[in-house]
């Protein structure tokens, strides 16, 4: 939110997308094959440690910026706004088709979003609450009016199949967000901050170098290092955004954090002091799908009628950085 003159401008969703790849793999089904290779995992262990009861994986020929354009063409159909009014385009991933060009400026070819500038933005599993801040800080200070941000993920790509501690975890997908500047209502205050100093709790520290990957391809995490930290950094980011717009915790219909996993939802729920009812939960059925998990459980929970216009949602991502965010809006 911004004040200019006497007006206050604000950044409003105006429409939303979501693509999930059509091949669902149950735990059990996941346990089979992990079980074919000696790896020992079970649907009693997945669902009790974190909720996840089956995730969507990408095949060979589907990758990032496909999800991404999918996702981005339901929330324009949503929107109302042609791809060509759209000025910026951010795509928060960590799955990238390529290391260049981006995502974006792919994905702004296949929509002939002919007038945007496109850019990547890498904040792991946080990249979707700071790509909408980052939007709302174009579209507050005016040099965009229409944004189209998306967090798409073909997260498989880099698990260690072999890792049964992180490989059950992660699924792929994308959703989007067709942002407009308003002066009726839309984000009232946001936050985003970073921990580098803790980065090696959750990496992917592989990288080309003279034709050679350095490193590990594959995601690392310290599991119960990241959880605890998810947790503390997300009660206090949803007091600091509440507080910065003057609003009640109470008084927030809904909350979409980062679908990680259901203990963590829980806990927060608890030190927040809101019932699990207030939570829109999708980390049952599509895991953790890194950036694109905030966007996809949003439109779960719009296409069902539970978001509603006039409603006040707090929307949370924390990952891999370490990084952490959060926007109150008013749809
Ligand atoms: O998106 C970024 C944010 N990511 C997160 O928020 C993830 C945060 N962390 C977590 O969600 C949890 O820490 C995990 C779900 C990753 C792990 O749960 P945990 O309760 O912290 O389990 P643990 O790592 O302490 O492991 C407990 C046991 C170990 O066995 P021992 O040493 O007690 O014999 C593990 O080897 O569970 C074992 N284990 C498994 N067993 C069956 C680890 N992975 C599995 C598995 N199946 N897939």
């Amino acid at each position: 939110m911004q004040t200019l003159g006497s007006f206050m401008i604000y950044t409003r969703i105006v429409g939303s997308g979501s693509f999930l790849p059509t091949t669902v793999v149950s735990n059990n089904s996941l346990a089979k094959d992990l079980l074919s290779r000696g790896i020992h995992t079970s649907d009693d262990w997945i669902v009790q440690r974190t909720g996840i009861k089956q995730r969507y994986l990408a095949k060979d020929d589907i990758n990032t910026s496909y999800m991404a354009v999918e996702s981005a063409k339901m929330a324009l159909t949503d929107s109302g706004i042609n791809a060509s009014d759209i000025d910026l385009i951010i795509v928060a991933t960590s799955t990238p088709d390529c290391i260049f060009p981006s995502t974006a400026c792919i994905v702004q070819s296949k929509l002939n979003a002919n007038r945007a500038a496109a850019f990547d933005l890498q904040a792991a599993c946080s990249g979707f609450v700071y790509a909408l801040s980052t939007a709302e800080s174009f579209i507050c200070s005016k040099k965009a009016k229409n944004v189209l941000i998306i967090g798409s993920e073909k997260f498989s790509r880099i698990l260690d199949w072999n890792d049964r501690s992180t490989c059950v975890l992660f699924g792929d997908g994308a959703g989007a967000f067709v942002l407009t500047a308003s002066y009726d209502c839309g984000i009232l205050s946001s936050c985003i901050s970073s921990d580098g100093s803790i980065s090696d709790i959750l990496s992917v520290s592989g990288h080309f170098e003279k034709g050679e990957i350095k490193g590990s391809p594959f995601v690392k995490m310290d599991g119960q290092s990241v959880f605890k930290n998810a947790v503390k950094v997300l009660e206090e980011s949803a007091r600091a955004v509440c507080n910065k717009a003057c609003v009640d915790i109470s008084n927030v219909n809904w909350f979409i954090p980062h679908q990680a996993n259901i203990r963590i939802i829980k806990m927060l729920g608890r030190r927040l002091n809101v019932s699990d009812d207030k939570f829109i939960i999708t980390v049952d059925k599509h895991a953790n799908t890194s950036a694109a998990s905030i966007p996809l459980a949003f439109n779960v929970a719009r296409l069902d009628g539970r978001i509603k216009n006039g409603d006040l949602v707090l929307i949370q991502g924390v990952g891999g950085g370490f990084t952490w965010g959060s926007s109150l809006v008013r749809i």
